[in-house]
């Protein structure tokens, strides 16, 4: 794959969330860090088999993880240059099992029903209204076979503060407290199995255009199709 370098400006009032870099000068390590502890333990313990979705997947914090107990992953972003460091980064020996997808998230996704045994989707569904997220998750149950497993987190209670003490938000995200995020998930996952785990972080991003501290609870929700 070569080496795509090109940002993908935001577009907010369109959804589109990207940040605007070329992930090629952002250093090797994931420009979200190095992972949520809770996320890497349950990941570490949780059973992942069969071919996986990796949505809105960014520059591949979480992939390796996914691509060690997974037999096949899709990467996806709607940024080409994130996708494109997550590819060069990935060891060799991963690359057979490893698909990049470019695609919005908030459009039909490009799969066929039923075609994924899990989908796994970090930091991102909280930045998008109600009413785009229940199109979101409708596409997930879409592709998804019965049994298989949705993995997710969804931050709450976020605040994000700039080097000069400002306060930064992206578009018209929502905001949802703990409470109100696990409602609106309970709800819209109401056909599955529900498991659901709380989080929080206090980290730097510096690499995020802009430089931010992101303060924030997260749910972690794990879910089965019955
Ligand atoms: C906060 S990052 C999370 C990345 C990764 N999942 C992680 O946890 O490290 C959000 C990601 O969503 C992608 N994104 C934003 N809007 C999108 C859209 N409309 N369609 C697809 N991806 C989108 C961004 O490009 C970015 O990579």
């Amino acid at each position: 794959m070569e080496k795509v370098t090109k940002p993908c400006q935001p577009e907010e009032e369109k959804h589109i969330f990207s940040r605007g870099i070329d992930y090629f000068k952002t250093g090797k390590v994931s420009i979200w860090g190095l992972g949520d502890k809770n996320t890497l333990q349950l990941l570490k313990k949780i059973e992942i088999h069969g071919k996986w979705l990796n949505l809105a997947a960014g520059d591949g914090r979480y992939n390796l993880n996914l691509l060690e107990k997974a037999d096949f992953v899709v990467a996806s972003d709607i940024d080409e240059s994130a996708l494109s460091k997550l590819w060069h980064n990935t060891p060799e020996e991963y690359r057979a099992k490893l698909d990049t997808k470019l695609f919005d998230i908030t459009k039909k996704f490009p799969f066929e029903n039923n075609s994924f045994d899990g989908v796994f989707c970090t930091g991102t569904l909280h930045l998008f209204p109600k009413e785009i997220l229940q199109k979101i998750i409708f596409e997930i149950d879409r592709i998804l076979k019965s049994n298989g497993r949705v993995i997710i987190d969804f931050a709450t209670d976020v605040k994000r503060t700039s080097p000069d003490g400002k306060l930064v938000t992206f578009g018209k995200e929502p905001s949802y407290t703990l409470k109100d995020a696990k409602s609106t998930l309970k709800k819209l996952f109401k056909n599955y199995k529900i498991k659901m785990y709380d989080s929080g972080v206090v980290e730097d991003f510096e690499a995020a255009n802009l430089p931010y501290t992101l303060n924030c609870r997260f749910v972690i929700l794990i879910v089965d199709k019955k």
